[in-house]
């Protein structure tokens, strides 16, 4: 127990600072709940390794899966003596009557974990995600219920940092409308002449897992590389070679924006009007992050007044698309446009799907090898089971 609060000590120490210096620059907002669930997962790293082994277990032994994941998550619950059910493509009513035989359950992004599906519940002790953030989940409604709510954050960074290189190289060299128009019959090799991204500068806003990726990789192709991110340092920024400017530096000088946060108040709408008039002209951008980061409308005129060269979007405010706005912006031929796949690797699905069960059996306390919840969304809650 000593050697426990011993080990967790500057990790608490660690979570505190980063949410007092939270505190400081974003003042009042901090105490938005959008702000505050966005802030557990960024602490959760420090936070949930604290309750490592400090958590009392939970009962899991049943655990429904709604989606499909990798066999492999399956597999590992199995092993530890997990009984697991797979169900996909559950209607609401299906849900509502599953889950209540349930202790715990998996989904990726096609279940939506509403707060009704969550009142139902009777035995429910755990919602885990599959991937990166919870949106399809109500994390409100679990937390009231003291359901713990876990995602895998770190499992599909390297698969939606190399699709957010291949989009810039592809908006570089116009890749994608020069190949469909070849297979037209077409011979346009004067129209698709592209440019070099060597020498360009390129703008990361958020400097988390993907961000700093992405950093790494272009520099290698040649491309300087500035940065912002709320709680990232200058000189943290300095060691893997990002110059950290304030936001209002970026734009101007960008050739590249690629943007790496999460989608939260303060960064809805965050590419906006104001952001393209204030942009070097013929800017590309780039989002593999959340859709509504970028105003669509904003960029649709920014693409066709010219302001903006380009753009590669595998997110959208709406998915899948049905508003006119964001259809006009997929069909546009400066847009590279794909359909959410970031995290959709071989290699990924399998990360994602191990992490997703590694956490169930250590919150199950049922072998001792593993005993880190990382992608707890809600510690408060695993604090109250102490
Ligand atoms: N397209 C996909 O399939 C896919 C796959 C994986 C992740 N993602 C998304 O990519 C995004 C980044 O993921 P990550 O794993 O790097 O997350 P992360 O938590 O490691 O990093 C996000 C960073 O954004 C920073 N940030 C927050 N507000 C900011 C602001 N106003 N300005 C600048 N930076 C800000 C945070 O401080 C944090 O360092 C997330 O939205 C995630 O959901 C998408």
């Amino acid at each position: 127990m000593i050697l426990i609060l011993i080990k967790a000590l500057p990790r608490l120490y660690l979570s505190k600072q980063i949410l007092r210096n939270q505190q400081q620059q974003w003042g009042e907002c901090y105490k938005c709940w959008e702000y505050q669930k966005w802030l557990n997962s960024c602490v959760h790293v420090a936070a949930s390794s604290c309750f490592s082994s400090s958590y009392t277990s939970m009962n899991i032994n049943k655990v429904l899966v709604a989606d499909a994941v990798d066999q492999a998550c399956v597999d590992l619950l199995k092993n530890n003596l997990i009984d697991v059910d797979c169900k996909y493509k559950l209607s609401k009513e299906q849900l509502i009557q599953e889950i209540q035989n349930y202790d715990g359950l998996i989904v990726r992004s096609d279940t939506k974990v509403t707060a009704e599906v969550i009142e139902a519940a009777k035995n429910l002790k755990v919602i885990g995600r599959a991937g990166a953030g919870v949106d399809n989940i109500d994390v409100d409604a679990a937390t009231k219920k003291n359901i713990v709510v876990l995602n895998t954050p770190g499992g599909n960074a390297i698969s939606a940092c190399e699709l957010t290189c291949t989009l810039i190289t592809s908006l570089a060299r116009n890749v994608v409308p020069a190949a469909a128009s070849l297979r037209e019959g077409r011979w346009d090799r004067k129209l698709y002449a592209g440019h070099e991204i060597h020498g360009k500068v390129l703008g990361i806003v958020g400097l988390g897992r993907i961000g700093r990726e992405v950093a790494i990789r272009l520099q290698a192709w040649g491309m300087k590389t500035v940065g912002y991110d709320p709680i990232v340092s200058a000189e943290d920024a300095a060691k893997f070679n990002v110059e950290f400017l304030e936001l209002e530096k970026i734009w101007p000088i960008a050739d590249y924006i690629t943007l790496h946060t999460p989608l939260i108040p303060e960064t809805r709408n965050m590419i906006n009007k104001k952001v393209f008039n204030q942009a070097k002209k013929g800017l590309r951008i780039v989002n593999v992050a959340r859709g509504g980061i970028i105003d669509e409308a904003a960029l649709l005129e920014a693409l066709e007044n010219g302001q903006c060269g380009g753009a590669a979007l595998d997110v959208y405010e709406q998915e899948p698309p049905t508003n006119p706005t964001t259809l006009k912006l997929i069909q546009h031929p400066k847009v590279v446009a794909t359909p959410h796949l970031g995290a959709s690797t071989s290699e990924a699905q399998i990360r994602v799907a191990v992490e997703v069960a590694e956490q169930f059996v250590a919150l199950s306390g049922k072998n001792p090898k593993y005993t880190n919840a990382p992608g707890v969304i809600n510690p408060n809650v695993l604090n109250a089971k102490k």
